[in-house]
């Protein structure tokens, strides 16, 4: 069993991504620029978004964090980002989910400008996903098309089985393993939680992604021997024994899993943290001209 470390691969690319800022500074006299908005004091879009905005200093990007608390109107906030779309200042825009229920999101994510809409989750990059045009890519997505890319993966022809039809994560990566691209060329079974069989699948699968929500959802008995096992969960649950007063889990029950497994991302210091670097590139790409 190797480990896909998320740490060792994304400071690999968050040093090669600050070279390329550093390179945009000295040619354009800007940072790449991504503002971020959060509504209210979920605490884990708080982590969340604060760890965005650190990571865009690391990397010699400017950050730019609007707060609203709950009880903002809808129109209050879509006219917050109307204002940001025009702002030719501001590269990247996220609006961070999810949002109190007076806020339809979809309203939200259709208001941002689709070539600020670094989070990839405009229609218009959806869609361009699908067809294999150029587009922002969904941050988590994109994060562990990177990982299998750092490892060498070769991932044609593998059965690849998604858990999770989540717009943010299990439904853009279905589209993604399945394309011809690489990585990609799999074929791709999507589950959630209306499958009958679910072990059954999962226990098919030569690439499991596990994107479901549910702490050690994934057990070693629906696992494959050989498979690798990409856990996308980010389960927090208070905790006496940590500094921050809680701790993750991931969506696989890594102990048992892990053994049994050719490559496993773990929790924390897998997936997470290419997120942050899918963000980041394409803030970077936004910045460049790269995409539109
Ligand atoms: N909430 C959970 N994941 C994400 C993400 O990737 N982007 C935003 N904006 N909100 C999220």
């Amino acid at each position: 069993m190797e480990l896909l470390d998320g740490k060792l691969v994304s400071e690999k690319i968050k040093l090669e991504i600050a070279e390329e800022a550093a390179q945009f500074l000295a040619s354009t006299g800007r940072k790449p620029h991504l503002t971020a908005i959060l509504v209210g004091n979920d605490g884990g879009s708080e982590t969340y978004v604060a760890s965005k905005m650190k990571n865009c200093e690391k990397v010699g990007f400017q950050s730019s964090l609007v707060r609203y608390d709950n009880t903002v109107t809808e129109a209050e906030l879509l006219n917050k980002i109307r204002e940001i779309n025009a702002d030719t200042g501001v590269d990247g825009l996220i609006v961070q989910l999810p949002l109190p229920k007076h806020i339809d999101p979809e309203k939200v994510t259709e208001t941002i400008d689709y070539r600020k809409d670094v989070d990839g989750f405009h229609p218009i990059n959806l869609g361009r996903m699908v067809r294999n045009l150029p587009c922002f890519i969904p941050a988590t997505p994109y994060g562990i098309l990177l990982m299998l890319q750092a490892y060498h993966i070769d991932t044609t022809g593998k059965h690849c089985v998604v858990v999770g039809r989540s717009n943010i994560v299990g439904t853009p990566m279905s589209i993604l393993m399945a394309r011809n691209a690489n990585p990609g060329n799999c074929t791709v079974t999507l589950t959630h939680s209306k499958t009958r069989d679910l072990k059954e699948q999962v226990l098919q699968a030569d690439i499991v992604i596990a994107a479901i929500g549910k702490k050690n959802f994934i057990t070693a008995d629906m696992v494959k021997p050989g498979a690798i096992i990409i856990d996308v969960g980010i389960n927090r649950e208070t905790s006496t024994q940590t500094k921050s007063g809680y701790k993750l889990y991931g969506d696989v029950d890594f102990e048992h899993v892990a053994p049994k497994a050719s490559y496993i991302t773990p929790v924390p210091g897998g997936v997470g943290l290419m997120t942050i670097v899918g963000l980041l590139k394409n803030t970077l790409a936004s910045a460049k001209g790269e995409i539109y």
